[in-house]
This record gives structure tokens, sequence and C-alpha cells, in this order.
């Protein structure tokens, strides 16, 4: 049973400035929870009770949010607004937070290697939360779908979608053998490849289950697309071995780290949890 979840949130989301200037781009609520309160909740559905976050300056908000706040808990202790609290109390029941700082900004896979000591020699989540992930009510999250795909086939796994041709070039892209309908075994990887060299229109998404070798091929990946250190990158060298399965899960993925994603996120959970429950 893997139960650690990583989880980078170091980046400056310069794409919601002013409202990302003081408060960490994965603090922003859709609706009335934090992305990454989305994430951590989808970390648990999976079993990852140990999250593990590679963080940056000015993030003190994230830890501020799993914790206890004991002012706002007494003042509101006995009335009927206490029930707002009782999915986060969940939360701190249930997990435990870990924080490293990424030092420097190279990259995801540059973050993803921050984490290593946290995870230690053992397969774990990566859940990046601008990716929201939403299922629908009684069906397994996106992460627990995954672990148990990991249960069975005891190598990476990442998550994939299908994007139009025009978005193609800002994802990851998979090359891959079908397996079913909804497995892929990945011969090779690119990151953001400009559209008419896309080897498919099968994009990566932030979900991502790793084998811990993924650190020391991490160590060895040289600065990629954009000049960053690409995870994509290490994976692809999983890939050569036939370590790694696409998956293409269900539920709906709204990209966050867009406004015009953000807001359909809100709308659609407004509409789909908020009013419903
Ligand atoms: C990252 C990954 C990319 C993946 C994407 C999913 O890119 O590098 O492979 O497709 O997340 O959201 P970013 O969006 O951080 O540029």
């Amino acid at each position: 049973m893997i139960s650690k979840c990583l989880s980078p949130v170091a980046g400056y989301g310069t794409r919601f400035l002013p409202a990302t200037k003081s408060i960490p781009k994965e603090m922003l609520p859709v609706v009335d929870k934090p992305l990454i309160h989305y994430a951590v909740e989808e970390a648990l559905d999976a079993g990852m009770v140990n999250n593990a976050f590679v963080t940056g300056r000015g993030k003190h908000a994230i830890a501020d949010h799993f914790d206890i706040s004991y002012e706002l808990e007494t003042e509101i202790s006995g009335t009927g607004k206490e029930e707002k609290l009782i999915d986060i109390r969940k939360l701190l029941d249930n997990c435990t937070f870990a924080y490293t700082p990424q030092k420097e900004m190279k990259g995801l896979g540059h973050a993803v290697l921050a984490g290593k000591n946290m995870i230690g020699d053992q397969a774990f989540g990566v859940i990046l939360a601008d990716d929201l992930c939403i299922t629908e009510p009684g069906e397994d999250s996106v992460m627990k779908q995954m672990a148990d795909l990991y249960e069975e086939h005891q190598c990476s796994i990442i998550a994939i979608e299908e994007v139009p041709k025009e978005n193609i070039s800002s994802y990851g892209v998979i090359d891959a053998e079908m397996i079913n309908d909804n497995l892929f075994r990945v011969n090779d990887m690119v990151e953001k490849p400009p559209a008419d060299e896309a080897p498919s229109n099968l994009a990566v998404i932030g979900r991502y289950i790793l084998t811990p070798d993924i650190f020391d091929l991490l160590s060895d990946t040289k600065p990629g697309a954009g000049g960053e250190i690409q995870l994509t990158d290490a994976i692809k060298e999983q890939a050569k071995n036939g370590k790694v399965l696409a998956y293409k899960f269900k539920g709906r993925r709204f990209d966050c780290g867009s406004v015009e994603g953000f807001v359909e996120a809100t709308n659609y959970c407004y509409e789909n949890i908020f009013k419903k429950r």
C-alpha cells in the first residue's frame, strides 16, 4: 500500500497576480476549499496519509491550513458554524504533513527530487494541486484508481487525457501502445512538444505514481524543455524498460493553473457539489 504523496507547491502562481502576491496559488479556493485541500483529500482517499510538500517562500498559509486554529475553533465551538470544520478535521485527524523547501526554481523534476528524503525508498503518489480532479459521488478518486492499478502492476503510473491539438504543447505527451481502452504502455514521452511534433493527443496530467528509482534518474536528468529539469524526462527513462503505464482516468480534470480552468472548476463544483450538500 502506498502511504506517501508528494505535492510540489513552490510555484509563484504569476497567472493569478495580484491574488497570489501574498497567498500561495494552492490556497486559492474553489468554492469553499483551497486547491491543496482537495489534493490532500484525494491522497487520503487513496490511502496516502502522509503528505510531503515541497514548498517555496511565502507558503506558510499551507502549513497553517493543515493545523489547528485554536482561536477560531474555540470561537465557533458549539455553534452551527462548527460543521464547516468537519472536512478539515478529518484531514488533520488522519494525515501527517511534512515540508521541505525547493531552494531554487529549476522545474518539476527538480521539485520532486527535493522531496526525496521525505519519501525514502518506496513508491509514492504525486499530485499537482492546480490540476483539480473531480469524480462522481461514490466513485473512487483519480489517485485511488491509480493506486489500485499500482497494486496490480507494481510500476510507475501516469494519468493522461486526450487534449485538442491546439493545446497539446502545454503538456507532457506520451507515445504508447494501447493495452485496453483505458490503459497504455508508455514507449516514449516528450515535454511540451510543438503541436505538429507531438507523438499523440494523450497528455500527462498532474497525477503520478512513481517508483523510487525515479530519484536516481532525476539526479542524472539534465535541463530539458524550458531549461528546466523535467519530470517527464526521468519518467521517459523508466519507460525504456517498459515500466510505465499511462491511465485514462474516470473523472473530470480542471486546469486550475489557468484563470479559465479555475472559473470552470468553480462553476462546476458550485453546481455539482456545493449546492447538493
Ligand atoms: C507539468 C508537467 C507536464 C504535465 C503538466 C500537467 O507541466 O511538466 O508534463 O503535462 O504538468 O498539468 P506544467 O503545467 O507545470 O508546466
